[in-house]
């Protein structure tokens, strides 16, 4: 489960609060620079510990009755230490996230001490990843918290619209025409394109679509020059080379963590620009999820250029962004009438593609498929998805 960034944690000191499901935690760095995470839970009464999202401490002190635990978890003092006879302080820490481990920057976390590795989780799709997060010799950065909404729908239903194009030209129809008149390519060519476009699948159940290029933009399109340099010195060469003519344009990391980065434009007198959004579906309930939304740039972007990234960001994709407001209305109804006695008892189709064999020869790891519009991907995140229901505890060792 994807807890947040190195950057939002640069200094010793520094904590997030998180949540992984039903679960509150806080992320913070330690003295020694090391990330952790605990259960937002005191040991007394169990009291939230941390009420801000975010910020810099020396102490975290519970509100309830003043235990007080340092950044690494570690308890100092209960206040009342003279009445805890026999009670050994570092035998009251809290409560660890059984793995946490980070990939260029990002933190995930997981409490099952039997599950495999984030690197084997991550697997291939980490080759696609490096072209996102490990393409300047800085990384990206987070450029501000978190935004956050609630939308009364199943986790799943956003974790497979981000390997979805259809839905792109049809349900974005309005927003893709604006991006038209801001310079972007007319949809009838992008639905074109698309067509001749892969998809990737991982048997992980992430997925990737990448993103549909124009071959009459210039190379690079909606990047500034001075990135695009550092591009061409850090990225090797196979993965420039996808870069150049297929980057990862939106995909989902198995379960709840998306992305997009694109090229988008909703002022008819600024041209598009690139920018880059990663998201996390919390389920709340069943049907109520909330969205944690970063947008990042890399860290060697100019300040101009940030802010321009993140403006067209946030009119987009952010709370309240013209594709989110779009999207989200969609994914509400398909939740909303799929409880329905009857309409819960149906299944959806994911058979788009099917029997279009994968590409032979295609350059980069994972399992591609030719078109953007097949439904390869979601069809893979969703057997995913059952084989981990299905699996008994005995099982996940095999995972
Ligand atoms: Fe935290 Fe009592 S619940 S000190
Ligand atoms: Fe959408």
């Amino acid at each position: 489960l994807f807890l947040g960034d190195e950057s939002e944690l640069p200094n010793p000191g520094d904590y997030v609060t998180r949540t992984m499901g039903g679960d509150h935690v806080i992320v913070g760095r330690g003295d020694d620079g090391k990330i952790r995470g605990f259960l937002n839970s005191c040991r007394h009464r169990r009291m939230p510990l941390c009420r801000a999202d975010a910020g810099t401490t020396r102490r975290f002190v519970c509100p309830y009755h003043a235990w007080t635990y340092d950044i690494t978890g570690a308890l100092r003092t209960t206040s009342f230490d003279q009445h805890y006879q026999h009670f050994d302080l570092a035998q009251h820490g809290l409560v660890p996230v059984t793995q946490l481990a980070t990939y260029r920057g990002l933190i995930f976390g997981n409490w099952d001490a039997q599950a495999c590795s984030l690197d084997e989780h991550l697997a291939d799709k980490k080759w696609y990843l490096d072209m996102l997060f490990a393409r300047t010799p800085g990384g990206m950065t987070v450029l501000d918290a978190p935004q956050r909404w609630i939308i009364e729908t199943n986790w799943k239903i956003p974790a497979l619209n981000f390997m979805d194009t259809q839905h792109a030209i049809t349900v974005h129809k309005g927003p893709m025409t604006m991006g038209q008149a801001a310079g972007a390519p007319p949809l009838d060519v992008i639905a074109k394109i698309a067509d001749g476009t892969p998809q990737v699948c991982f048997p992980q159940g992430h997925g990737l679509v990448t993103r549909a290029i124009d071959p009459n933009m210039p190379e690079f399109f909606g990047y500034p020059p001075e990135l695009v340099s550092l591009y061409k010195q850090t990225l090797p060469h196979d993965q420039l080379a996808q870069f150049r003519t297929g980057p990862p344009g939106v995909g989902t990391i198995f379960p709840n963590t998306s992305w997009i980065e694109t090229l988008l434009g909703v002022a008819a007198d600024k041209p598009p620009t690139i920018f880059f959004n990663l998201r996390s579906w919390q389920p709340l309930a069943p049907n109520k999820i909330e969205v944690w939304s970063w947008i990042f740039a890399d860290k060697e972007a100019s300040a101009e250029w940030r802010a321009e990234s993140y403006r067209v960001g946030l009119q987009t994709f952010g709370i309240g962004g013209i594709f989110d407001e779009d999207d989200s209305e969609v994914w509400a109804s398909v939740s909303r009438v799929m409880q329905g006695p009857m309409a819960s008892r149906q299944f959806m189709e994911f058979s788009a593609g099917h029997s279009t064999p994968p590409l032979e020869g295609y350059p980069g790891p994972g399992t591609a498929y030719p078109s953007l519009l097949s439904e390869h991907a979601q069809y893979g995140f969703i057997r995913r998805w059952k084989q981990m229901m299905e699996l008994d505890q005995a099982g996940s060792e095999s995972l």
